[in-house]
């Protein structure tokens, strides 16, 4: 057997780990559930539990991925023995299904950097920007061939490695996104009346906050650090003793929410500059931002770097995605990197295809009375994704909760930011509480 991949630098995981956070969820879906529940208080719920059961989550991941070098059904196995290994078969299948409609979306934000430069976005009012969406999306063609080319570019990278690829565009791309990122903050901020949205995402108005804000806020805050499917684990898995583990993990999350809180200052701003409704839902970054690019000078530049910001974040999320099911297919069934990555690239392609077509011409086909995409993901992130992260903490706090302190300890003599208490506390109680809430929740509404 071959020696275990490893990440070559410190930096490089830290790159690779926080391209995994950010993504679609922090550009694309944290502003817009923001904008739908009233801006501040949730910008602020989402902060609370990024900081608090989010990271506790993460750091058990990175140190259960670290301690048993496999990724999530491995993992279970060799710490805790055959019992759990269905746990880790809940994250390898979420990461799979999951990334066949993430990949979906991705695929959009490729068409709108090619509209971006084709000025198909110029001059674009809102009513116009929603017909240029909607037609794109109900496009039985098009939208699966850019899911296919994202899907594409996103194997290339798996294939390539843990160092030479993940690693490598993790370094090159996110450097980028910061960049672009503040770019983008820097001209949207600017924006005449840009205070009103200032004022909206700023404010804490805490008569807006309803159960269904802390709810999102607690679901976004994990799909967003991505954890709960074992994606952390497998991470983890590629590191080195000599890293520490709470401050990687504190890393992460910094970059995670501070990218999620600069999206939503560009957005707000932007948005309420030119008087739109805050509240659009999925439309805000695929209707509303091309209608302010559409009015404003310089506007096809500005349209041109934001999608590209947003593909560059998704496809280093949706590399993660892949890496799972592929660490998996070598780890237990010793199938090679490159067949792996082959293989369940286009296995993920085709199974986003009913994804992308149930938004066209396959509309009228429904699971459960949902669309193919909104089944898909409602499958995942209320189901497999909580019912995994159930799991996950309760393995860490009560099973192997002295094996995960000693290599949390390490290297020896860490000073652990986050004191070693608090975490074993919430790992047992408080995150598997909060989990099962947001499951009743929202299998109850
Ligand atoms: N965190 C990513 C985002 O915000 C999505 C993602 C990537 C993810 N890998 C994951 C979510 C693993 C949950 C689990 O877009």
């Amino acid at each position: 057997m071959h020696a275990r991949e490893q990440w070559k630098s410190r930096t490089g995981f830290i790159l690779a780990a926080a391209g995994s956070a950010v993504g679609l969820g922090n550009i694309w879906r944290f502003p817009y559930l923001a904008g739908e529940h009233g801006g501040g208080v949730f910008l602020a719920l989402y902060l609370i539990f990024v900081f608090t059961i989010g990271i506790s989550i993460l750091l058990a991941e990175l140190t259960i991925g670290r301690a048993a070098k496999r990724q999530p059904a491995g993992a279970f196995r060799a710490l805790g023995g055959g019992r759990w290994v269905a746990a880790g078969y809940f994250g390898v299948a979420a990461a799979f299904f999951v990334l066949s409609f993430y990949s979906v979306v991705g695929g959009w934000t490729l068409a709108y950097v090619v509209k971006a430069t084709t000025g198909a976005l110029d001059g674009a009012t809102a009513g116009s920007a929603g017909q240029v969406f909607n037609a794109l999306i109900a496009d039985p063609l098009k939208p699966v061939a850019y899911h296919g080319v994202f899907m594409a570019l996103t194997t290339f990278i798996v294939l390539r490695g843990v160092a030479g690829g993940i690693e490598a565009t993790s370094k090159l791309l996110m450097p980028a996104l910061f960049i672009l990122l503040l770019v983008l903050v820097g001209r949207a901020v600017t924006l005449p009346n840009a205070g009103a949205g200032l004022a909206f995402y700023l404010q804490l108005d805490f008569e807006k906050v309803t159960g269904g804000t802390v709810i999102a806020a607690l679901s976004q805050a994990f799909f967003s650090l991505s954890v709960g499917l074992g994606a952390m684990i497998t991470y983890g898995s590629y590191l080195d003793v000599r890293e520490s583990l709470p401050k990687s993990a504190a890393w992460v999350a910094i970059i995670d929410s501070g990218v999620a809180f600069l999206a939503g200052l560009l957005i707000f701003s932007a948005v309420f500059a030119f008087g739109l409704d805050p509240a659009a839902g999925p439309g805000l970054t695929f209707v509303t931002l091309p209608a302010i690019f559409g009015q404003m000078p310089g506007g096809t530049i500005f349209a041109f770097a934001f999608f590209l910001l947003l593909a560059v974040a998704a496809l280093t999320s949706a590399v993660s995605l892949l890496e799972v099911p592929v660490a998996y297919l070598m780890d237990e069934h010793g199938v090679s990197r490159r067949r792996a990555a082959l293989l369940l690239g286009a296995i993920v392609f085709l199974l986003g295809i009913p994804s992308s077509l149930s938004l066209g011409v396959w509309s009228d086909f429904t699971l459960f009375g949902l669309g193919v995409m909104d089944f898909m993901d409602s499958a995942t992130t209320k189901i497999l994704m909580p019912f995994g992260s159930i799991l996950l903490s309760l393995f860490a706090g009560w099973v192997v909760y002295p094996r995960l302190a000693r290599e949390l300890m390490q290297p020896a003599g860490d000073r652990i930011a986050i004191p070693l208490r608090v975490w074993g506390i919430v790992c047992k109680f408080l995150g598997p509480a909060a989990i099962i809430w947001i499951m009743a929740a929202s299998l109850f509404s």
